[in-house]
């Protein structure tokens, strides 16, 4: 690889980082993240970065500390002279905050777009932005990778029958449908209705899924309600095994107890952001989404094509 490639770690997900550091055949730069007593964050790049092709990588999963932390390493990069600097974001924090859709509200996706850029990035590489329209947020350039391919290799090993990929909202329909086309399946949807920021409700099931496997796909499993209501729907329209793919395993509150309780077999997820196993869930399957990072980033930094790997 280049020299003139600097690869850059938070502290979210440093496990990702190593491994697209290895994937690319570099070292991670050196820095220095600290705290002062009173808990802000220092950073300070240990190397000379002058002229340097920059991608740091950081999900900014919560804590806001993530995010922040972007923010400083990204000013670092740029008060250093760094020649490019690219966010890659794996997870994208607040994404789905995206609308006005109620007097008074905020839309943290343009907010955090705007953090982002004010800081000094010149691009963003993310990973299934919740929204695609959520790139136009930025006037910078954004490349929005899919998991989809992974996701697929990885469910078409599973040698399921009758298979039928289900979106569990109607937002999720262009994800769910990539899948079914690569896997050959069936599409149906599930009807969500949202209750309140956090909870939701399935109305119906959407197309034929009696006697059928079904994978649910999803860009996020937060809280576990969508998916696990789902689940019980389909079941309750007759389905067969229940997988669940999702890229970002945020698992917030009760969500690994709601899965292990849920009908669903196995629920699989990428290392967008680190997966720790309490025990309380052993269904997960946390699958390698570094290879697609790394490729992403060497492409980006030779001026390849990053369309060309979602052919
Ligand atoms: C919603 O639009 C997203 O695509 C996910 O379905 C949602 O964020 C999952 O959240 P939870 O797991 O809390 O239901």
């Amino acid at each position: 690889m280049n020299r003139k490639i600097k690869l850059i770690s938070g502290n979210a997900n440093i496990e990702l980082s190593k491994k697209i550091a290895e994937f690319l055949g570099v070292d991670l730069c050196k820095v220095v993240i600290s705290r002062f007593t009173d808990g802000e964050i220092g950073v300070r790049i240990d190397e000379n970065i002058r002229g340097k092709d920059i991608f740091i990588i950081q999900p900014t999963s919560p804590p806001a500390e993530n995010l922040m932390e972007l923010l400083i390493m990204v000013d670092a990069c740029y008060r250093a002279s760094a020649q490019r600097i690219t966010a890659v974001v794996p997870y994208y924090g607040y994404a789905r905050q995206d609308r006005k859709d109620q007097p008074r509200v905020p839309i943290t996706a343009k907010l955090v777009a705007n953090l982002i850029t004010v800081a000094g990035a010149h691009r963003v590489l993310a990973l299934e932005l919740h929204a695609a329209q959520i790139q136009g947020f930025f006037d910078i350039q954004v490349d929005n990778l899919f998991a989809a391919p992974v996701l697929f290799e990885y469910i078409k090993g599973k040698k399921l029958q009758k298979l039928t990929v289900v979106s569990p909202d109607v937002g999720g329909i262009k994800m769910s449908r990539a899948v079914a086309k690569r896997l050959g399946a069936n599409l149906a949807i599930a009807d969500k209705r949202r209750t309140a920021a956090d909870s939701s409700e399935i109305m119906n099931i959407i197309g034929e899924v009696a006697g059928s496997d079904i994978v649910i796909v999803d860009d996020i499993i937060s809280t576990g309600g969508t998916i696990t209501q789902a689940a019980g729907a389909l079941k309750k329209a007759g389905a067969g095994r229940i997988i669940a793919a999702a890229t970002h395993p945020v698992f917030a509150g009760s969500a690994l107890e709601k899965l292990e309780s849920s009908p669903i077999e196995e629920v699989v997820v990428t290392n967008s952001i680190p997966f720790v196993d309490t025990g309380k869930c052993k269904k997960i399957n946390v699958l390698d989404i570094s290879p697609l990072l790394g490729e992403a980033i060497r492409r980006i930094h030779t001026n390849e094509s990053i369309s060309n790997l979602f052919d």
